[in-house]
């Protein structure tokens, strides 16, 4: 059982004045997949890179807990640990690294006694099938010439491989050929039926989440979560792109620039029947 709760985050990048996060709201709770829209740069993968602990971004304020235990005091290997996950937007290449020592470590941290080579492979060899990989690409420097499609689909290797409790995936559907989509979609329709494993999946295409089905919908827009529904939202946003949180919410789209006063706006939740009075406000 894993709660992730995000309360009031303000993200900025380290050495840097720029505040990305803007006061972030938000609870992930068991066995829930939550779907992460939102335009480009509205601050979606710095939301998931804040809550991993990475050294780019700093937390200014805010809270983030899993489980009632302070995630911001972790270290990256100690949130690792006590259950997060991130699939990147954009994996890097870590020359020199082995793809399946790396896969070791990491189950290790998690594990009380290290896994056996014979366990390691048979988890290997199953996960590698399941995602379409050869097991050609697990001996190699982790992400060292991967294709594209190749990088993502070793992000979900991990995952199946790590069994985390909330698993964040930023972009996980693009680059990937129609094959690796269904079984990508495969892979996290298993999790969500086999175990307690949470989601926080960002995407900005419809095909996936009608694949796995989100409980919840949420967009973030200028570093806030703007709009919380149900899968609808999706839709809406498939068929209509963004101009129309403007005319139904008023809520504006176009990014704030430094220094400008941030506009009121409380998160809109849609399907509801508070629907019309909260966008009236
Ligand atoms: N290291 C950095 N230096 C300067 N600006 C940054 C840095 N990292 C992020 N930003 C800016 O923060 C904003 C939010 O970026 P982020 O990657 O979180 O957006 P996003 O919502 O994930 O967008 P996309 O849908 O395009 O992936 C962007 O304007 C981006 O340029
Ligand atoms: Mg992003």
């Amino acid at each position: 059982m894993a709660t992730l709760v995000i309360k009031d985050l303000f993200v900025k990048v380290k050495d840097l004045d720029v505040e990305i996060l803007k006061g972030v709201n938000l609870t992930i709770s068991d066995q829930e997949t939550v779907a992460l829209l939102g335009p480009n740069g509205h601050g979606k993968s710095t939301l998931l890179s804040a809550i991993m602990g990475h050294p780019k971004y700093e937390v200014t304020s805010g809270e983030i807990t899993l489980d009632g235990k302070n995630v911001l005091e972790m270290e990256v290997d100690e949130r690792s640990k006590a259950g997060l996950f991130l699939g990147m937007q954009h994996p890097s290449e870590v020359p020199g690294v082995i793809n399946s020592d790396f896969l070791k470590a990491a189950m290790n941290v998690r594990r009380e006694k290290p896994i056996t080579l014979v366990e390691l492979y048979r988890q290997l060899e199953q996960a590698s099938k399941q995602m379409k990989i050869p097991m050609e690409l697990t001996h190699r420097h982790l992400n060292e010439g991967f294709s594209g499609g190749e990088r993502k689909r070793n992000e979900i290797l991990q995952l199946l491989l790590l069994q985390p409790e909330i698993a964040m995936l930023d972009e996980i559907d693009s680059g990937l050929d129609v094959d690796a989509l269904q079984a990508v979609a495969d892979a996290i329709k298993q999790l969500q039926a086999k175990t307690k494993m949470s989601f926080l999946i960002i995407s900005h295409y419809a095909r996936l989440f009608q694949m796995i089905q989100p409980t919840r919908v949420v967009v973030m827009i200028n570093g806030r979560v703007a709009l919380e529904g149900g899968p609808e939202v999706i839709t809406k946003i498939d068929g209509s792109g963004y101009e129309w949180l403007t005319k139904e919410y008023g809520i504006r789209i176009t990014k704030e620039q430094k220094g400008e006063k941030p506009v009121s706006m409380n998160t809109v939740s849609i399907g509801v029947c508070a629907t019309n009075e909260a966008s009236k406000k």
